[in-house]
């Protein structure tokens, strides 16, 4: 449905940026460029791309979304100085609609110990940044960063000061996640009564979740005339992360009564997008998370069953299919046959090649082979599992066996295929049997590392379930000629054997750790 401006709220995402700063969530340049094309398609407004100045990652990740990226806005993030607005612009340069996001603290706390600077210097240096990022780009924004703990007199003369400089959209975060839904809709409010030029701009809001609070901030902002909204997919980002996009989308769409306004999201994309990101980052969904939890929409007494049998809206305020949760009942088995299991994999919004096709056909073959049935559930880890690599494997995991049990020695024996094509075969003993092929694969690659987080989930209920690994690692790279920095890397992997899962998980970390510094040596 179309609708003018003014009922209408701009969705920008900032997965890629904000949410790319929750511990651990590293993404690679094509990872990055594969979200923003997800984004695209799900109907975000605008798509902040990342950081440009932060790293030569970064700045490529934000050149390429500029440059492939042509329905959203593309936006980059810059603090309020000449070199990483440079930055900016230039990885910009190509986009359709480029913006630049550049700003500076507010409260007295950022102004006095993270700034040292005065009120009126802040002021300044913010105007000075907006009329700067003027010259390069038409489109800038400008945030206003712990707006949430500032003093609202001074907030609303660096808004009129900052849209008189040329600022087209001013952000009002609540960096610190430390406001309550009435105090940040009342300090909209304020802005739209006292700050004079505010109808030159549109006012945008970035709530943080340190009080769980984020997405009921956002809301209450939007009832006073704030009509952009800053979110992340699944709510990822810095601490407690962000506002998540699925909850503002779907609570604007479920109570329009409320609201009465629009987002150009195309919900039935939401389930797909979160699943794509929570694989890439390596940050899962926890089970009860609203919209895309895995019990988002199950109802397990036996009252709640027996009142959605007999119709649906006794207990659920959603159709899952209105946010793209596939339906789990449907079951294929090898008999399904390649053209039952494509049909079903287009259903499920996964287009793949005839390679990748190839790849998730025999998977799905060996997985039908040992379960007799492949549901939904399997179907997602398999693919996840084959074709969500957008890195160069370095190593292939050819073989894995491993003895263990009481009273023995856990000892695993690996085999794998180098870069150089030669096969090496290596064992080791641990104290359990993922130790020793962790230690197995270790004699191989020899890239040390930590292992940090590790974590094993059924991806359906019995015994014959398919597991899901997922885990983290810790390794030092080089970031300056004398300096090292601890880079977190997270792999994952499936199969209906348990360890074959913790190996291929394992590996993947590996290879994308490899992946990762041969690109810093690209430079
Ligand atoms: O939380 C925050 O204040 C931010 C700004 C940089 C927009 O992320
Ligand atoms: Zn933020």
């Amino acid at each position: 449905m179309s609708s003018s401006t003014a009922d209408r709220v701009i969705i920008f995402d900032t997965t890629l940026r904000d949410g790319e700063q929750s511990p651990g969530a590293a993404l690679n340049v094509n990872e990055k460029v594969e979200i923003a094309h997800a984004l695209e398609e799900l109907g975000v407004d605008v798509i902040e791309a990342g950081f440009p100045i932060s790293s030569p990652g970064d700045f490529r990740a934000v050149q390429r979304i500029a440059q492939e990226i042509r329905g959203c806005v593309v936006c980059g993030l810059t603090r309020a100085n000449r070199q990483d607005i440079d930055a900016a612009a230039e990885a910009l340069r190509g986009a359709a609609h480029p913006r630049i996001h550049t700003g500076l603290g507010v409260s007295d706390i950022h102004i006095r110990y993270k700034l040292r600077t005065t009120r009126e210097e802040a002021l300044q240096r913010g105007v000075e940044a907006v009329r700067y990022a003027r010259q390069f780009v038409e489109d800038v924004q400008y945030y206003t960063e712990d707006a949430g703990r500032a003093d609202p007199e001074y907030l609303y003369r660096v808004l009129e000061a900052v849209i008189a400089a040329g600022a087209t959209v001013v952000n009002i975060p609540d960096t610190t996640g430390y406001t309550t839904p009435d105090e940040f809709g009342a300090l909209i409010q304020g802005i739209v009564e006292n700050v004079d030029n505010i109808y030159r701009a549109t006012i945008s809001v970035h709530c943080h979740n340190d009080l769980g609070l984020a997405t009921a901030n956002t809301l209450a902002a939007v009832r006073q005339g704030a009509r952009q909204v800053e979110v992340t997919v699944n709510g990822i980002g810095e601490r407690a992360g962000n506002c998540s996009l699925e909850e503002v989308v779907m609570a604007l769409r479920t109570r329009h009564d409320c609201f009465g306004l629009e987002t150009g999201i195309n919900t039935r994309r939401i389930y797909p997008v979160s699943r794509l990101v929570s694989q890439l980052t390596g940050i899962p969904v926890q089970p009860n998370k609203a919209i895309v939890g895995a019990n988002a929409f199950a109802h397990s007494s036996g009252i709640h069953q027996d009142g959605v049998l007999k119709e649906r809206t006794t207990y659920e305020i959603i159709n899952p299919r209105d946010v793209g949760v596939p339906d789990s009942e449907i079951i294929l088995s090898a008999r399904s046959g390649r053209h039952g299991l494509r049909h079903r994999l287009a259903e499920l919004g996964y287009l793949l090649d005839e390679e990748q096709f190839e790849k998730v056909y025999q998977r799905f073959l060996e997985v039908a082979d040992r379960k007799k049935t492949v549901d939904t559930r399997d179907l997602e880890a398999i693919v996840e599992d084959e074709v969500r690599m957008f890195f160069e494997e370095t190593y292939h995991l050819e073989q894995v066996q491993v003895t263990c049990g009481d009273h023995s020695i856990p000892t695993a024996t690996v085999r794998i295929r180098g870069p150089d094509g030669q096969v090496y075969c290596d064992a080791d003993h641990g104290t359990g049997p993922v130790d020793a092929v962790y230690r197995a694969i270790n004699r191989v690659i020899g890239e040390p590392n930590e292992l940090i987080e590790f974590s094993i989930q059924a991806v359906t209920e019995g015994i014959d379930a398919v597991a899901r690994v997922t885990i983290r690692i810790q390794a030092e790279e080089p970031v300056s000629e004398n300096g090292v920095e601890r880079r977190v890397f997270s792999g994952r992997g499936a199969d209906t054997d348990t360890i074959v899962a913790c190996a291929k998980a394992y590996m993947f970390a590996l290879n994308r750790l490899i992946a990762a510094r041969r690109e810093a040596v690209k430079g």
